[in-house]
């Protein structure tokens, strides 16, 4: 049986060496066993982007949704970056609503149900992915009889939150078109279920009936490719990278961040923190350097460039402030990394500074601590990870003196500890594989 995935973006990029699968989890965990049983991938994708045609080798078809730049705008600027986005990250201060966008964000949803029904033939199984496609499981179930599975990358928040929605039923009520709909950890299909209980869906254990039938809800915890981050762990180009950026850092210890520059990632508190250690604990002045890496990310909407803005600020502050001719306390990159040049920052730094202030789950806390030689992983508690990767230093990323002290620990943390903890987190990430996400969530779709 044939698979259609449907998701906002597209699972290709065009780097200078030619095509490759897009970055982040969800290309990597869904393009292989589209290749394995052949398919299409159904997508929307960035407004101006030049569509970009699967390898010829593929067994993978690429179906665009053509949108017009307001229907773009309308939907994936507005609803799902204005209102969804901030909702589901609990930052209520944020949320936008207003009612044209969600008029788009339900027409684009129809573009997509009418697109997907197109190309579905008797037998394939159709799987839906994330926050910009709600509505669709439904609109597909009065189109077609597919097998349908939905996945939900963020956090679905508590219901009580969901519930300032004013189209909060008509969503849930799209997810459920879905046969099987998935999260990342127990506590979103926790929330999930009361919503739905809230809306007056009948619940018995994991399952919500929706008249004649029965969707299920389960947890399933995305992984990395950890293969192919041993490969890079091991690569010895990988590796001269590495300590050329440690003679960089040019101190004892290295702090890193990696995320795409957004409000939820909490770099800006981050950065307070690390202010917070050199002042609170000054004899690591001179001692330890740290590097941020952000990803620029969505700066279409106001609230990523102010964001930017502050970021600058913080950071310029931080150099101001304690920066010596000997000494560069803080160097911080805006820019897109090859997944090579990505391996060599986790093997050169000795702690992983992770601190969102919510997220799904964070891949780049998996992908350092399967990658690291020896590191810490410093994680925020509120980060869908911190529930599979126990061995963490768990942080409440809010709490600016307790990530300082924090901090202190990992830096100072004796190598025995370093080694057993790192060796566990590679064991945990190592059970989270991501080829195993797909085939464990199709299975239960399709059993
Ligand atoms: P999110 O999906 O919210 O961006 P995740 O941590 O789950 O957060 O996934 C981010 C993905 O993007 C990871 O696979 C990571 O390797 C990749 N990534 C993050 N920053 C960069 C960067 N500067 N360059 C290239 N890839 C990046
Ligand atoms: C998160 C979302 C994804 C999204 C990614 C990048 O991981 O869950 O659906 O694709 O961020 O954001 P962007 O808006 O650039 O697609």
């Amino acid at each position: 049986m044939s698979l259609i995935v449907v998701a906002n973006r597209a699972p290709f990029r065009l780097t200078p060496e030619g095509l490759a699968p897009a970055v982040g989890g969800l290309a990597t965990a869904l393009l292989p066993v589209l290749e394995a049983r052949g398919g299409v991938w159904v997508a929307a994708g960035e407004w101006g982007e030049k569509p970009i045609a699967p390898p010829r080798e593929s067994r993978v078809r690429l179906l665009r949704v053509p949108l017009t730049e307001r229907e773009w705008q309308g939907y994936y600027g507005g609803f799902a970056n204005r209102v969804l986005w901030p909702l589901c990250h609990y930052f209520l201060e944020r949320v936008e609503l207003r009612r044209e966008h969600f008029q788009d964000y339900l027409r684009v949803n129809r573009r997509f149900a009418e697109a997907v029904s197109g190309a579905w033939r008797e037998g394939d199984v159709v799987f839906v992915q994330d926050y910009h496609l709600l509505l669709l499981p439904g609109l597909l179930r009065e189109r077609i009889r597919a097998p349908i599975g939905f996945f939900f990358h963020i956090p679905w928040p508590s219901s009580g939150v969901f519930r300032i929605l004013p189209w909060g039923r008509a969503l849930v009520e799209g997810v459920l078109g879905a046969d099987l709909v998935g999260f990342h950890t127990p506590e979103y299909v926790e929330n999930f279920l009361r919503t739905a209980a809230y809306y007056g869906f009948p619940v018995e254990g994991n399952r919500v009936r929706v008249g004649e039938r029965s969707v299920r809800v389960e947890a399933h915890p995305l992984g990395i490719d950890t293969r192919r981050f041993r490969e890079l762990a091991e690569d010895p180009g990988v590796g001269a990278h590495a300590r050329a950026l440690r003679r960089l850092a040019g101190a004892d210890r290295l702090i890193l961040g990696v995320d795409r520059l957004d409000y939820t990632k909490g770099v800006l508190e981050r950065l307070l923190a690390y202010e917070r250690l050199l002042q609170s604990y000054p004899h690591w002045r001179g001692r330890v350097a740290f590097f941020q890496i952000a990803t620029p990310s969505r700066t279409s909407v106001a609230a990523y460039r102010e964001l930017k803005r502050r970021v600058d600020e913080a950071a310029g502050r931080i150099l101001g402030n304690f920066l010596r001719e000997d000494w560069v306390p803080l160097r911080y990159f805006y820019q897109t990394y090859s997944q090579e040049e990505l391996a060599a920052f986790y093997r050169a730094a000795d702690v992983a500074f992770i601190t969102p202030l919510r997220d799904g789950m964070n891949l780049v806390a998996l992908e350092y601590a399967y990658t690291a030689g020896e590191g810490v992983l410093v994680l925020s508690s509120l980060a869908g990870a911190a529930e599979y990767l126990k061995e963490a230093l768990l942080v409440n990323p809010y709490d600016l003196d307790g990530m300082a002290a924090t901090l202190d620990r990992a830096l100072r943390m004796p190598l025995g500890e370093r080694q057993e903890r790192l060796e566990a987190l590679k064991g945990r990430v190592e059970a989270l594989e991501v080829q195993g996400w797909a085939e464990r969530f199709l299975a239960s779709l399709e059993g």
